[in-house]
């Protein structure tokens, strides 16, 4: 739609943010309730971040979401943040107020949790231990997801524990921290399976992960959506396991900054996945 003077104005802030697929996931539900917005990638080297993040309410933008490299940036530099984003370390959405100030929040562990609950139903978070592998951002905000929802235990793998340790005492709760070498062990018992690294990426080492010992109950996910049924996701779902791919996460984070912004609860649709992937390898 043509934008008037009164149009409302987000973006993602990140470095590089070429390859982002918010532009297109905000547009696609901008054109699909004819608001008079936009939402633009603004791409902000680290040592510009501060001073850009702080001309957002000043430039008269409604909010940002913040990607790589900025999150743990982007709390430091907002005025107030929900309490779930103090946990995890990490703001994504951001939203100017009225008053000039900038609010954050993380919606990641939000768009993790609805994902799953779209893709499979029947899946309960308080139903078994969670194995969680991976200890980086995306890991921090999936474990205070599953703990917040009620997952007994989250068995936490990492190649370099002392990552694995540091997230387990930030955000303490149920957290069990296993050695890497014991992944593939760690499945006995498990409701779900997670892979927040980035093994099994388009370019990037495949996942090295032994599925015999994961009940045939549990529930796949991977954080990795390129390719979008990732080696992982197809072995998993050749045993019969149920499997959720990875884009939905995505989707399902920005509905909230969407609603703030915009003023409209949005909604995920297979027409919306299938514009969000476009012309990518399925
Ligand atoms: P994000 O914040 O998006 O989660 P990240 O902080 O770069 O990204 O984390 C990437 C995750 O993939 C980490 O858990 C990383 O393990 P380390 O903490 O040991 O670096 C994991 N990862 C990346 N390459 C890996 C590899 N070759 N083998 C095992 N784990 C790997």
């Amino acid at each position: 739609m043509m934008l008037s003077g009164k149009a409302r104005v987000a973006g993602v802030m990140g470095w590089p943010v070429s390859h982002s697929r918010s532009p297109r996931l905000h547009g696609f539900w901008l054109r699909e309730h004819g608001i008079d917005g936009a939402y633009v990638p603004l791409p902000v080297r680290p040592e510009d971040f501060a001073a850009a993040v702080r001309a957002l309410p000043k430039l008269g933008f409604a909010g940002a979401n913040v990607t790589v490299p900025h999150k743990e940036a982007a709390l430091a530099a907002c005025d107030a943040v929900s309490a779930l984003a103090r946990r995890i370390g990490a703001v994504n959405t951001l939203v100017c107020r009225p008053d000039g100030s900038l609010y954050g929040d993380n919606t990641d562990g939000f768009g993790f949790l609805e994902n799953l609950r779209a893709g499979c139903p029947g899946w309960r978070p308080e139903a078994g231990p969670a194995v969680v592998l991976g200890a980086g951002g995306a890991a921090r905000a999936v474990v205070a997801a599953l703990l917040d929802a009620g997952c007994p235990q989250v068995r936490l793998t990492n190649r370099t524990r002392d990552r694995a340790a540091e997230l387990a005492a930030d955000l303490g709760g149920a957290i069990e921290v296993v050695a890497w070498e014991e992944r593939s062990a760690a499945l006995a018992d498990a409701g779900l399976l997670v892979n927040t690294t980035t093994l099994g990426m388009t370019g990037a080492p495949p996942l090295d992960l032994a599925l015999e010992a994961l009940p045939a109950s549990a529930l796949v996910t991977d954080i990795v959506y390129a390719p979008l049924v990732t080696d992982l996701l197809a072995r998993a779902q050749a045993r019969g396991n149920a499997v959720v791919d990875g884009l939905g996460m995505l989707l399902h984070q920005g509905r909230p900054g969407f609603e703030a912004w915009f003023g409209v609860r949005p909604e995920v649709t297979p027409a919306l996945r299938a514009a969000v992937l476009g012309d990518a390898p399925a």
